[in-house]
């Protein structure tokens, strides 16, 4: 991995998991880190635990995924300590949540936060950026909060990187399941978490479509199965079953892909694009991920639910 001096990352989820040794990766090459989180104890924590192995500070950026004058109000909070943002790291995530779970504004609780919290909150820094303005500046001048550096790396191409799954190959989009009703209860928890995961692939490659022009580069991720606490709601089948089914590997392994995505020159030829481990552009998960028709229906569904948050 490049230095990182001088460049300005958020990682939703960033106090455990994956997003935790994300950050720590980042730290390690001098990133600016801020951790967008819900839970401000459990962030200060692992920003303790993170200075003491990388010697570096990650910043804590309050984030409920899970209600979206939240994530409003997170965005703006970033953009009034901000000027620029290089990488958004969307990993946040949850899986196998109850079916009675439903976000503060009435979507499943898989679905909402996965997928609408994630864009709203794609969104509102891309609009306020201004991508087109905001791209390049870091070339000429220093990031303000490094006086006297500059990075040497930042290749003039803000990314956002979507954190997918192996559930993405699973199930299509199953448009009456996001809000609660019969045909969401019907479809059941793991449906709601393989149908956000193909959606995170489908906004990447929308995002790509339509900001590559403003040299966005988006890529969504499969970072591999990997030992983190993702499965804390599910039942003790689901444990079971899972446990038999894949082998898990060590965080440390599990963010390369992301970080390879997020951070190397290589997958800038790519945009759009999905990534799988440790670090490959593969094929589409399923063939709508690419489909336009279904990418736009998404965009224009997500645009109309969450507007009055992202004027
Ligand atoms: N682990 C795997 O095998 C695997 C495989 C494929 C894809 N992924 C994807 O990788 C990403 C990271 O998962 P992980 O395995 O690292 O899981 P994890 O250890 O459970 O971490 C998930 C993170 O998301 C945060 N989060 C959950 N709901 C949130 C909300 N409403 N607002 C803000 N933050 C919220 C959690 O915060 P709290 O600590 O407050 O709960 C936590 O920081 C997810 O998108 C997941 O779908 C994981």
């Amino acid at each position: 991995m490049p230095d990182l001096t001088g460049q300005v990352m958020i990682v939703t989820g960033g106090n455990a998991g994956l997003g935790k040794e994300t950050v720590r990766v980042l730290l390690e090459h001098n990133a600016k880190v801020y951790i967008g989180a819900r839970d401000e104890k459990k962030a200060r924590a692992a920003i303790e635990e993170l200075r003491e192995q990388t010697g570096n500070e990650a910043f804590f950026l309050e984030l409920n995924l899970a209600n979206l004058a939240s994530v409003r109000k997170s965005a703006e909070e970033f953009l009034s300590k901000e000027k620029e943002l290089h990488v958004l790291f969307n990993n946040a995530g949850v899986t196998c949540m109850p079916l009675d779970w439903v976000t503060d504004d009435g979507y499943d609780m898989t679905f909402g936060t996965n997928v609408v919290g994630e864009s709203v909150f794609d969104c509102l820094w891309r609009t306020a950026f201004n991508l087109r303005c905001r791209a390049f500046p870091l070339h000429k001048a220093p990031a303000p909060h490094y006086p006297g550096k500059q990075s040497t790396t930042h290749d003039k191409h803000p990314r956002v990187i979507w954190l997918s799954s192996l559930a993405a190959y699973i199930s299509p989009l199953c448009w009456d399941t996001f809000k609660d009703g019969p045909a969401r209860r019907k479809a059941g928890t793991h449906s709601t978490y393989q149908q956000s995961k193909l959606a995170n692939v489908i906004l990447a490659r929308q995002c790509a479509k339509r900001f590559g022009h403003q040299s966005l580069v988006s890529l969504s991720v499969n970072p591999g199965t990997v030992q983190t606490d993702i499965m804390k709601h599910a039942t003790d089948k689901d444990k079971k079953v899972s446990s038999l089914l894949y082998n898990f590997w060590p965080v440390e392994t599990g963010v390369l892909t992301s970080l390879w995505a997020g951070t190397m020159p290589e997958p800038i030829k790519h945009n759009g694009e999905f990534v799988v481990p440790w670090g490959r552009i593969s094929d589409p998960c399923r063939p709508e991920a690419y489909d336009d028709k279904i990418g736009n229906r998404l965009w224009d569904w997500l645009e109309l639910e969450v507007e009055p948050f992202t004027k």
